[in-house]
């Protein structure tokens, strides 16, 4: 196969978005809108992209950080229209044959993209292919107009309709083409900008070129063609991404229950569940028959396999080890290393910190700044005071230690392997290895008091009565 360039337009003003950011950086998923569109265009067979931008720096930065050397961009400036922005993009190709697509229809297929493609091969095929899709409502799209045997003839757009004939025609432009570069540049120069908006129009190449050769129309599905403009747009768009990828990773053996919302980056190892209104965000890796309950939101962290994430529990930048327990309403915050079948439970918040295999800490608890030894225990409302108004310090917890509810470790602070700190405990100083550390007031009780107390108090509430 000969190699092949696209040609994606993205330099339109996008102006319906409202928004400071270029249009094609608004993301969906969890990737920029023009991400998919070119990625779309590689895995159809596409050798190098040429994305014609604004002149955007963000734009540059984005597609060299995705895609390096395969994709460069060309400035068109001002934006005079779809047809001049693919004339500034085809005078930079330099291979025989072109896709032309735009930045914001995220929804492309290369499945599609490669049928436009080959559509060029067919015996007694034309010059140039483009994709079309049948609407139910073709309004405000380019309408793709055929003679009496069938031939498309030309595009023709909303504003230049004419008959109620061709308002009437439901098969659009989708505005994706594949052709060649020759015939498609030669076509370019010719096209004037004599329609209702005074721009160039990429569409009226169809004409041009159908006049002496054959352009065949390749039905797409309808999903395909969504374009941004707008936000409500952008939702929509979003939305069947999301469900897409649902269905991907229902595919490779992930249960999915309900419409979690997962990003394109995320991996999910096979047997594991993914329950309903579960976010997982950018570069998410779960792995194997682990379970994420309701709620949960994990933001660029690694889960082992066999976890189970109870609901509402949130987790950024962390990783989990294989069989942990955390949850409900576990809280992780970044830097949290949570090793092998480590257990947190409810109101339990991590930071900096790592939970050594096998240790619990299974209520109400801050653990900022530690290192909590193997299968220690860590009682309820235990806090790592690890700020002192000016910096952090560490806690440091041996294997085998338990930690008394309620003790507060102000630190630096060590707990040595096998300690004990009892309950209400405030620890100060470390304690050694095996030993046990008792802070609280000692307590003393005074016999046969609690009746005096109580008609002392029955006492001064009738005083106060009227
Ligand atoms: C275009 C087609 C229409 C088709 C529709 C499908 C034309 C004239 N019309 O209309 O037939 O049904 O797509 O979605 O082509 N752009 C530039 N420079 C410009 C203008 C636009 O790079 O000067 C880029 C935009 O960033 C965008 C793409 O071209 O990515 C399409 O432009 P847009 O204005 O959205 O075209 P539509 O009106 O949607
Ligand atoms: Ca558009």
């Amino acid at each position: 196969m000969s190699r092949l360039t696209a040609v994606i337009l993205a330099a339109g003003l996008g102006t319906r978005m409202k928004s400071a950011l270029p249009k094609v950086l608004h993301p969906i998923a969890g990737r920029p809108l023009l991400h998919y569109a070119v990625r779309a265009a590689f895995e159809a067979g596409v050798d190098h992209a040429l994305v014609v931008t604004s002149g955007h720096q963000q734009i540059d930065q984005l597609l060299a950080r995705e895609f390096g050397e395969k994709v460069s961009t060309v400035v068109q400036d001002p934006p005079r229209g779809t047809g001049d922005a693919a004339r500034v993009g085809i005078e930079q190709v330099k291979t025989d044959r072109v896709v032309i697509l735009c930045g914001d229809t995220p929804l492309v297929r290369a499945e599609e993209l490669a049928r436009l493609v080959s559509a060029l091969e067919e015996p007694g095929a034309g010059e140039l292919s483009l994709m079309t899709c049948a609407l139910d409502n073709p309004h405000g799209y380019g309408r793709v107009l055929r003679d009496a045997a069938g031939r498309v003839t030309e595009v023709r757009e909303q504003r230049d309709l004419a008959s109620p004939a061709e308002h009437a025609v439901r098969e659009v432009n989708a505005g994706m083409y594949a052709g060649q570069t020759e015939v498609l540049r030669r076509a370019l120069t010719q096209i004037q900008p004599n329609n209702s908006q005074g721009e160039y129009y990429l569409t009226d190449v169809i004409a041009l070129v159908a006049r002496t050769s054959r352009v065949t129309g390749v039905l797409g599905h309808a999903d395909a063609l969504l374009g941004v403009n707008d936000r409500g747009q952008l939702a929509e768009a979003e939305e069947i991404m999301l469900r897409r990828i649902r269905l991907r990773h229902a595919k490779n053996g992930v249960t999915v229950r309900g419409a979690p919302r997962i990003d394109d980056r995320v991996e999910i190892g096979e047997d594991s569940v993914i329950e309903d209104s579960v976010v997982l965000r950018g570069h998410t890796r779960i792995g194997r028959s682990t379970f994420v309950d309701a709620g949960c939101v994990i933001d660029d962290s690694n889960i082992g396999d066999g976890v189970r994430l109870l609901p509402y529990t949130v987790i950024h930048s962390s990783n989990v080890g294989d069989a942990a327990q955390l949850g409900p309403f576990t809280h992780l915050r970044p830097k949290s290393e949570i090793e092998a079948e480590a257990h947190l439970g409810n109101f339990v918040e991590t930071k900096n910190t790592r939970v050594r295999r096998g240790a619990k800490a299974n209520h109400l608890a801050y653990l900022g700044d530690g290192d909590i030894g193997e299968r220690a225990n860590v009682g309820a409302g235990t806090i790592f005071c690890n700020y002192d108004g000016f910096n952090k310090h560490q806690t440091v917890i041996g294997a085998d230690a338990f930690i008394g509810s309620d003790s507060q470790l102000v630190a630096p602070i060590t707990i040595g392997r096998g300690a004990y700190v009892a309950s209400g405990t405030t620890v100060v100083n470390d304690v050694p290895d095996d030993a046990l550390a008792l802070g609280r007031i000692k307590q003393e009780n005074k016999l046969g008091y609690a009746p005096k107390l109580k008609a002392r108090f029955a006492a001064i509430k009738a005083a106060k009565k009227p």
